[in-house]
């Protein structure tokens, strides 16, 4: 193709795409194409110098008033746009407004409390486990040795489903679960949501968290359950909150107690959120009933066991000062962010 060809080529594209340009911005992008420093039509006069010399003075002239006359038809069509009002990219973005921010996704906070809570175990040879939030009768109550008639059976405190099916009430029935599978040693955390048919209010919600913790093995001791307990709440509070057990029952452990910590809202002196007892339940625990190994064929004269109850909602509660457990499932994103 002769270099006047090769001009002509670029005057019909160059038109073309004129024809085609809607928009501003459509034909900042041509005139950077072609006609800018760096663009297709400076691109083709540097082929000028290779052309013999006796052509070079025509061919020279002819693209300069091409230039010229592409120039001008750009010109006058950006004119055209602009006098219908439209605006260049740059006009259009405002630079003075203020940012969007994008929040990033993140845990729940009782997932990271519950995250927190399996790795300081996790780390005392805890291995996790899991059972179904739908329970049997069998599970939840009867192998743990509730007796017929115990109150928490009652339709006020368990959800029932159909038939023999109900929502578990707490996670002990993984006890039972993991115990029909595996035999001692067992070792054993077993996170989970849980639900209670209670009023509602600021403490208590009809479903909530627990984490099952519980070990089985020639010579357990109740001194076994209080050293791990410990080494737990020191490491999850911190080394100056103090700890208490008090006598309590459980159908399933015996002897059973609960654990309290010292407010750490107001450190003992009474406030509201420890009712200005200065001590804030955080777990039942026991030694394993031997009525329970018997369920599951486990010799009650060979082995001993503790399980210990964690409230994870309690937990988070008290580690981010919250004082209404309705917050954690509201999903208020307000609420959600802080964490
Ligand atoms: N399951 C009991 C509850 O929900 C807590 C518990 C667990 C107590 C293990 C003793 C041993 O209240």
């Amino acid at each position: 193709m002769t270099f006047s060809e090769r001009l002509e080529e670029l005057e019909k594209a160059v038109i073309d795409r004129l024809e085609l340009s809607s928009t501003l911005g459509e034909l900042e992008e041509l005139k950077a194409e072609y006609l800018s420093r760096k663009g297709k039509f400076s691109l083709l006069l540097r082929e000028l110098k290779e052309l013999p010399a006796e052509e070079k003075p025509k061919a020279g002239e002819s693209a300069n008033s091409l230039k010229k006359k592409l120039d001008e038809l750009l010109q006058s069509r950006l004119l055209a746009f602009k006098e219908k009002g439209q605006k260049t990219p740059e006009e259009f973005f405002d630079f003075t407004l203020p940012g969007h921010r994008s929040w990033e996704g993140k845990h729940h906070p009782l997932t990271q409390v519950l995250d927190r809570i399996i790795e300081i175990f996790y780390g005392m040879g805890f291995e996790v486990a899991q059972g179904p939030d739908i329970e049997t009768n069998y599970y939840n109550f009867d192998s743990l040795n509730f007796p017929q008639d115990h109150p928490a059976r009652d339709m006020q405190d368990t959800f029932y489903l159909a038939n023999d099916l109900i929502l578990r009430t707490h996670t002990s029935p993984v006890q039972v679960r993991v115990f029909e599978k595996k035999n001692p040693p067992v070792k054993i955390l077993a996170p989970g949501r849980v639900y209670r048919h209670e009023a509602i209010n600021a403490r208590s919600y009809c479903l909530f968290y627990q984490v099952e913790g519980f070990y089985v093995d020639e010579g357990v001791t109740f001194a076994d359950l209080k050293g791990v307990l410990v080494a737990f709440v020191k490491e999850f509070f911190g080394k100056e909150v103090e700890l208490r057990f008090r006598a309590s029952f459980f159908p399933f452990t015996e002897p059973s107690a609960e654990v309290d910590i010292r407010c750490i809202i107001c450190k003992g002196k009474g406030c509201s959120v420890c009712k200005y007892r200065g001590w804030l339940e955080i777990l039942g625990a026991g030694m394993i009933d031997p009525e329970v190994f018997k369920a599951v064929g486990y010799d009650p004269e060979k082995y001993t066991g503790y399980a210990f109850g964690l409230g994870v909602d309690r937990i988070a509660m008290l580690k981010y000062r919250i004082d209404d457990i309705r917050l954690f499932y509201e999903n208020d994103l307000r609420f959600l962010r802080q964490f």
